[in-house]
């Protein structure tokens, strides 16, 4: 989705810093990218539909070079195809503002036409340049950007996250607004920033300041003023963002993919950090999160989430209602929210997201909240909207997770559902502390056998593998029990970067329709561990060969290895944290078969990593 940067400083030019926010935003998806800074001779701006590298290409005569103020935007079409001048930034006709926008303008069309019948002439087909005409007529007006930004979004309807920058007599001036999308902001002695998402803030401070909807901010070098809509003051707290600017790198890997799955090890153990409380056979959550005062009287759950984050969720409702007995609603968000759900009294939500900012997830939320439920949120970005309008939350500790293929933050996830369903079931006492025990022992185990897994015969192992089957004509994943949602997911992973057919599904139901799309052509990929529906997985894996089908078992059920011919052994744990182990080797294996057909891994085609519009 569309990504913001701007920033202003006392002195000391900005443009660099700004392309640079770019690019860390790069990994968001995007179609055209673009920049307007502020000169003394005015506003100019440079914008490219494609790649970064074309607007660098433009930017390399260094003319906008010495800017001290500046806003840039990495675009995904919405209004208007993806072309040179449908690209952000837009100004307004009198040249001296310019604006950037991500979100939606409902009531563009009427607005444009009261424009239009004004005499404005339009350079763009986008909802945003009705935007920066009528801040830049009121700015014409009075010289207020504040007042100028005010007095247009009280005529729009819809969700956005906007920029104006602004020359004016006391030269440069920038205001942002969010209702919707998020946006951030961090300042310095020397200069103010602002950005979509974190990343682009951490290497001016890891000090950063969320907007709320309704919230708009005044920046100025070494501050930044934050009002509501109608100009009063309100208070919003900083957060420290822990995670290092190096983080967003590739490091020595070919794509952020391959480097994600090997953070794994690390990922997991520092989510599992401080939480686990071996002598009281219970998890602690940091802060006073999710005490027996909150947990105790649940009735029912309900997970909300999207993707690959909904495969946590189903993973999360084996647990939940296997070690805490509480029942368990799983929906897509984007289905929940458009449906009129009975919550009952003592309905937990609990959401599930990587960024914390996926419109549906929220919308799904809030719906819940309406409703009466009470919100727990299993979360990889402190401060993220998700974060914030939740009452108890677990973060995933993740560190940015860049490729738009989730792989850290799932693997992270399930475990935080498993710390989740321990501590529900504790606080219940469904679950004895030897049981609870016995399970924390095993996730202190869970960090070298993620480094078995990704070692380096593993890895050949699974590459020779890939080299066998990425010309399959399509995929089945099949699994069952906790480790139907494994199979769910190693789907979505091949589909989503590799473009090959892929589908997952639970293995008692091929019988019942997919089992006729098996011949020599396809690959049928099973995950099993052992546990308790391990023969009946057996059984699936041999309709499967029976009927001609290529089969590779995933998992650690020697047996199945034995039936299916080919396979990857997974180290032996519970079968509760099965699914943890059991997705790592799918998520290399999609790798590879992407990898082998040219893909492009990072960046697969029509994907955003973050959907914050819907
Ligand atoms: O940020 P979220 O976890 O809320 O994102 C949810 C999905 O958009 C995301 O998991 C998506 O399915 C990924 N591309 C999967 O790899």
């Amino acid at each position: 989705m569309c990504g913001i940067v701007g920033a202003i400083r006392s002195q000391g030019p900005v443009l660099r810093g700004l392309v640079e926010g770019l690019r860390v935003l790069e990994y968001r998806g995007y179609d055209s990218s673009g920049v307007a800074v502020v000169l003394p001779g005015g506003i100019q701006i440079a914008k490219r539909q494609g790649r970064l590298e074309n607007l660098e290409a433009v930017l390399q005569d260094g003319a906008l070079e010495a800017a001290s103020a500046g806003i840039g935007h990495t675009r995904w079409a919405t209004h208007g195809e993806p072309s040179d001048r449908n690209a952000h930034p837009h100004r307004g006709a009198s040249g001296k503002v310019a604006i950037v926008h991500n979100g939606i303008i409902e009531n563009y069309l009427p607005l444009k036409n009261e424009l239009l019948e004004a005499g404005v002439t339009f350079e763009s087909d986008t909802d945003t340049e009705v935007l920066a005409h009528m801040v830049d007529r009121e700015f014409a007006r009075t010289g207020d950007l504040s007042a100028a930004v005010r007095a247009a979004l009280a005529r729009v309807q819809g969700y956005y996250a906007m920029v104006a920058v602004a020359v004016g007599d006391a030269g440069s001036m920038m205001v942002c607004a969010r209702q919707g999308p998020p946006l951030a902001v961090a300042w310095s002695e020397d200069g103010a920033y602002l950005a979509s998402d974190v990343l682009p803030l951490l290497p001016y401070s890891n000090q950063v300041t969320f907007l709320e909807d309704g919230d708009m901010a005044v920046m100025q070098p070494g501050s930044v003023t934050i009002t509501d809509f109608s100009g009063n003051p309100v208070t919003r707290t900083s957060r420290e963002i822990e995670w290092d600017p190096e983080d967003a790198g590739k490091g020595h890997y070919p794509h952020y993919m391959l480097k994600e799955i090997h953070e794994q090890p690390g990922v997991i153990a520092r989510t599992l950090e401080g939480r686990l409380d071996e002598k009281a056979g219970d998890v602690v959550f940091e802060n006073d999160q999710l005490q027996d005062a909150f947990l105790a009287d649940i009735s029912r759950v309900q997970v909300v989430a999207c993707g690959t984050a909904l495969h946590a969720g189903y993973i999360a409702s084996y647990l939940i209602e296997g070690l805490a007995r509480v029942p368990v609603d799983v929906e897509f968000a984007s289905e929940f929210r458009y449906r009129d759900p009975i919550i009952v009294p003592g309905t937990v939500a609990l959401a599930i997201s990587q960024s914390g900012e996926t419109a549906d997830t929220l919308a799904a939320t809030r719906l819940a909240k309406a409703k009466g439920a009470r919100v727990i949120s299993i979360c990889n970005v402190p401060g993220s909207s998700q974060v914030r309008e939740s009452d108890q939350v677990i973060l995933t500790r993740g560190g940015p997770e860049i490729g738009v293929a989730s792989t850290k933050a799932f693997t992270a996830q399930v475990v935080a559902a498993v710390l989740l369903a321990i501590r529900i079931g504790r606080a219940k006492g469904t679950l004895s502390a030897d049981d609870a025990r016995g399970l924390l022992v095993e996730l202190r185990m869970l960090r070298n056998q993620l480094e078995e897994l990704l070692s380096e015969n593993m890895r050949t192992h699974i590459k020779d593998l890939a080299r066998r089957h990425a010309a399959a004509k399509g995929f089945l994943f099949i699994g069952r029990g906790v480790n139907y949602p494994v199979a769910l997911e190693g789907a979505l992973k091949l589909k989503e970067i590799s473009y090959m057919h892929a589908e997952g599904y639970a293995a008692g139901e091929m019988k019942h329709g997919p089992i006729a799309l098996i011949d020599p052509g396809m690959t049928v990929v099973a995950v099993n561990s052992i546990g308790r529906v391990a023969d009946k997985v057996r059984a699936n894996i041999e309709q499967v060969k029976s009927r001609g089908g290529e089969t590779v078992s995933v998992g650690s059920d020697p047996e199945s290895h034995e039936i299916a011919g080919q396979s990857i052994k997974v180290p032996a744990c519970s079968e509760w944290l099965s699914p943890i182990l059991n997705t790592v080797p799918l998520q290399l294996l999609s790798y590879y078969i992407a990898d082998l057909r040219g893909c492009d891994i990072d960046k697969p085609r029509n994907l955003a990593k973050s959907v914050t519009v819907e």
